[in-house]
């Protein structure tokens, strides 16, 4: 199907393009009619002409009698559209045949989307979520909307840490560790493995000795720290089990994973004259990029002590990505705090010519989250609070409100249902906040079954759900015209077609907050369709089955939305 709203904009834009080319007649929704372009504004300004009168031109020109059932000039140069109802009506049929629900297919890009990262032999903390929630909502709409997306999670398992990971793995012996580790216990583990190296000069000796074993690649020492990521990994399939993402083993391409190649990189880098010496290490000094006296800032490619450091492994990603895997877009799905490690890590590739024309590289940097102080989120003793365990209490918090709001749900049920709804909830408070900013971590909020939340959302497909077990309704073919007499009908029409908008924009911004705005304005929509509209009782035959059509899309388009989220939407709840 053609989408809506890019039928009215090709239509227009011809219109605009035989006035003078490259003019654009963005379309926006508006409180005056369906749609408002407001184009005409800026081609006057620019033809030196007065912008009433050219978009009354342009309205006059544009054939859109087929599509719309008035076309007015407003304001200072706005055209005002209102669509016809059977042009809505035949879109939404359309919608409700297609099997993307009118979301448009996107010319195929090779997305490699590095997120969720952690690092091996720490503990997953509730700073993990974001990075892991906000990279997987967009695996799954680059994906929807047909790029080729491949998942990259760059753990940090390589680096000077496990000199002191491995001697502290060798004093506490293996056994223990091991068990240690299986219970997600790496906070402790890697807690006293710090400690024995600031306190003990002996331990500290070992450790340095070690990590030089470790690069050599000495087997023993490979041996042991393969125990190291073996069981860190496996905790992290554990949190990610919880958590419902797609993230697997097989997506794990951690920074050791870079070592062969960070020789060639630096070699290369200084092959094209762009090593500097600066206090011993080898760096990269892009253009641009200076610290608060001013100075040039160094991107350290090799320390002074030989080793290489986190940008020459980034860098060597880079040229891996783009020139093995043929990566024409790559994504990093990483906290704010490393802005200027990645603007200087692409310039730095874009210097080298390993980021192309025609590849794309973009930081999708993303705020904190918060307990109410507004300080890192952390429990009544002061510990920082382990992903696990807020998934638990999510779980738990969300079968207690399940079992006050439906008592008479079974136990099963509920206890499938508050899976969705805890995760689902923690997960959507996340990615509804627009990503760039920090956001308060709020159990009452995101649990509530009112305003911007996943219960909300679930409940409002639910719902949906119910008014067909209770009619005892079949879910209508998609090929009859929904009739839309009721203003509350249009309404609910308008907002089920801009649904390939709600991901197309938050494809253009990577920021899911849209998408989460769209649904809650659609669940929205619906309540006062619902409120206003009889469905199982509508007045006539004809009108119950259009309902019932309007109500069913409705509950695709939530069910869908949520999925590209990567939160569940029960049937019943
Ligand atoms: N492991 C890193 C950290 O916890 C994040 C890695 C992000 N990805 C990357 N390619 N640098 O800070």
């Amino acid at each position: 199907m053609d989408d809506t709203k890019t039928v009215l904009e090709t239509r227009l834009r011809a219109v605009f393009d035989a006035v003078e080319t490259g003019a654009d007649p963005v379309l926006r929704p508006s409180d005056h009619a369906d749609f408002q372009a407001n184009g005409a504004l800026a081609l006057a300004k620019r033809l030196g002409r007065q912008p009433r009168e050219l978009a009354a031109e342009i309205a006059a020109a544009a054939s859109l009698d087929d599509l719309c059932e008035t076309v007015e000039v407003s304001g200072p140069g706005f055209i005002n559209l209102t669509l016809s109802t059977s042009f809505i009506a035949n879109q939404l049929s359309a919608m409700a045949a297609d099997d993307r629900l009118g979301v448009l297919g996107s010319e195929p890009e090779n997305v490699i989307i590095d997120y969720s990262s952690p690092n091996v032999a720490k503990e997953m903390h509730v700073g993990h979520l974001r990075g892991t929630v906000i990279g997987d909502a967009l695996c799954r709409m680059l994906t929807y909307v047909g790029h080729h997306v491949r998942r990259e999670n760059h753990i940090g398992d390589w680096g000077t840490p496990f000199g002191m990971l491995i001697e502290h793995l060798i004093d506490v012996g293996e056994e223990k560790a091991v068990l240690e580790l299986s219970v997600g216990d790496l906070d402790t583990f890697y807690r006293q493995a710090r400690a024995s190296f600031d306190s003990d000069p002996t331990f500290r000796d070992r450790s340095r000795a070690r990590v030089v074993l470790l690069q050599s690649g000495d087997a023993e020492t490979m041996r042991l720290w393969q125990i190291l990521v073996a069981e860190s990994v496996r905790y992290f399939d554990e949190v990610y089990a919880k958590l419902g993402v797609l993230l697997t083993d097989d997506d794990i391409v951690g920074e050791s994973a870079y070592n062969s190649m960070l020789a060639d990189v630096v070699r290369d880098l200084d092959g094209l004259g762009l090593l500097v010496e600066s206090d011993g290490a080898r760096c990269v000094f892009p253009p641009g990029f200076t610290n608060r006296n001013g100075d040039p800032l160094p991107l350290i490619v090799r320390k002074s002590d030989g080793g290489y450091g986190y940008a020459a492994t980034d860098l060597a990603a880079i040229r891996d990505r783009v020139g093995r895997l043929g990566a024409t877009e790559i994504l990093y799905v990483v906290g704010a705090p490393q802005a200027q490690h990645f603007e200087m890590c692409f310039a730095a590739a874009t210097m080298a010519g390993w980021l192309p024309d025609g590849v794309r590289v973009a930081h999708v940097s993303f705020g904190s989250v918060q307990g109410a102080d507004h300080k890192i989120l952390k429990t009544r003793a002061g510990d920082r609070i382990r992903l696990v365990d807020l998934l638990d209490e999510a779980v738990e918090r969300a079968e207690t409100a399940i079992a006050e709001k439906n008592p008479d749900l079974d136990a099963a049920t509920r206890g499938s249902v508050a899976k969705m709804l805890g995760v689902g909830a923690i997960k959507y408070a996340d990615l509804s906040t627009d990503r760039t900013r920090d956001y308060v971590f709020d159990w009452e909020r995101m649990l509530a079954f009112e305003g911007n939340t996943a219960p909300y959302l679930q409940y409002a497909h639910a719902r949906i759900r119910s008014i067909f077990r209770r009619g005892n309704a079949a879910v209508p073919d998609p090929g009859p015209l929904p009739l839309l007499t009721e203003p509350a009908e249009r309404d609910l029409a308008l907002a089920l077609l801009g649904f390939n908008d709600a991901v197309t924009s938050t494809l253009g911004s990577w920021n899911p907050s849209r998408l989460c705005a769209y649904l809650f304005d659609l669940a929205t929509t619906f309540t006062g369709f619902y409120e206003n509209c009889p469905v199982l009782k509508a007045p006539t035959d004809e009108l119950r089955t259009s309902r019932l059509a309007l109500s069913d899309l409705t509950a695709r388009v939530l069910a869908q939305g949520l999925e590209l989220l990567g939160i569940s939407a029960p049937d019943q709840m």
